[in-house]
């Protein structure tokens, strides 16, 4: 399928009930080696047949992702994982058991009949089965996986809505399945099952305490060791336009100081709080108020920067939350974000 320009379709689907027309016509344009973009119970993906070679380059291109940062292949059933991976150890098993489908992604050893654009070359593959009856419905019609990558301009916050996703590739994708906005609201949490224990290289959706519980002690993997063995983390990422400032959690006079000075130096500051800071501002579009409570936190925090680019803030002022649970992961994607380009 050649490089398209016209608008992106969006079609609007029933997340729990996805009709059958609609997931044919999906389907139809991922048989033609074309891009449809799914949801997810994590974030929005971009599809494409995991087989096709050709399609799978077009995923690079839209999103303009860099080469070297492979993709993951969203299955439906247990024997697709056979197919495309060696072996699967104990540990491993024990975890698809426990939490698939769901927000877990392992990294396993694959065979030769993964093609090399999808693992960017490395003899290991990325694989997770998503909970969503969309990309469920999407994978069992076309009968074997697809990659998955988030559905956004390479480095942008990860799209938690189809809208999202339509700013970012309308026009360089066929197709968006538009289920409304997605449950958890951070990516998969990113197991290697290559070493021993098992390395995690991405916090996500799953925390880590549910995992040990499961397997037991995860490695951690230091900086040096994750540029090398997690492709992603070499690149910038969850970054809006805007600059991100971290503000500690709780801090109000370090918030005020610096949303006094921001002002001053004639910029538009935004913001986006949880706790008593709020004492500190005049409620405002450029204010953004998120509940403490971290599941909600989640869930709406790409959506919070998103908005604060849409209004063309110049500054973000975003306050930290407790690195616990899911807030290893909200604070993970929140350094990034602050990170100099
Ligand atoms: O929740 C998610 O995982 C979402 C939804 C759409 O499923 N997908 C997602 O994909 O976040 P992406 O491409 O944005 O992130 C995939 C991450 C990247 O950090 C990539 O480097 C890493 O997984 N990855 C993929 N294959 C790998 C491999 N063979 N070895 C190490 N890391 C790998
Ligand atoms: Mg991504």
């Amino acid at each position: 399928m050649p490089q398209q320009s016209k608008n992106t379709v969006v079609l609007k689907v029933s997340p729990d009930r996805p009709g059958p027309g609609a997931i044919r016509k999906a389907t139809a344009v991922l048989r033609a080696g074309g891009i449809v973009a799914f949801p997810t119970e994590t974030v929005y993906g971009l599809g494409a047949d995991v087989f096709n070679p050709d399609a799978v380059v077009r995923i690079f291109q839209a999103k303009g992702r860099p080469p070297d940062n492979p993709l993951i292949v969203h299955i439906a059933r247990i024997e697709q994982l056979n197919h495309i991976v060696k072996h699967i150890p104990p540990p491993a098993q024990k975890l698809t058991n426990t939490f698939w489908p769901g927000p877990l992604t392992l990294i396993l050893e694959r065979k030769s009949i993964v093609p090399d654009i999808v693992t960017a070359g490395l003899d290991t593959v990325a694989v997770r089965m998503p909970k969503h009856n969309v990309p469920m419905a999407l994978i069992n019609e076309l009968s074997h996986g697809i990659v998955g990558p988030s559905a956004n301009t390479s480095g942008r916050p990860s799209p938690t809505t189809a809208e999202h996703v339509y700013s970012d590739l309308n026009g360089r994708i066929e197709m968006i399945l538009d289920a409304g906005p997605t449950k958890i609201g951070l990516e998969s949490t990113v197991i290697d099952f290559t070493t021993t224990p098992p390395a995690l290289l991405r916090s996500g959706g799953l925390t880590r305490e549910q995992v040990e519980q499961v397997i037991g002690r995860l490695q951690t993997t230091k900086k040096e060791e994750l540029l090398k063995r997690s492709p992603g983390t070499r690149h910038r990422h969850y970054a809006p336009r805007a600059k991100v400032i971290l503000i500690e959690h709780g801090n109000v006079d370090q918030f005020q100081y610096l949303y006094k000075n921001y002002h001053q130096m004639k910029k538009k500051v935004g913001s986006i709080i949880h706790s008593k800071l709020l004492l500190g501002v005049k409620p405002s579009e450029l204010c953004v108020v998120l509940p403490s409570q971290i599941e909600e936190y989640s869930r709406h925090l790409f959506a919070s920067l998103r908005k604060l680019d849409s209004i063309s803030a110049d500054i973000i002022l975003v306050e930290t939350v407790p690195e616990i649970g899911l807030g290893v992961a909200v604070m993970d994607r929140l350094r990034r974000a602050a990170e100099e380009p």
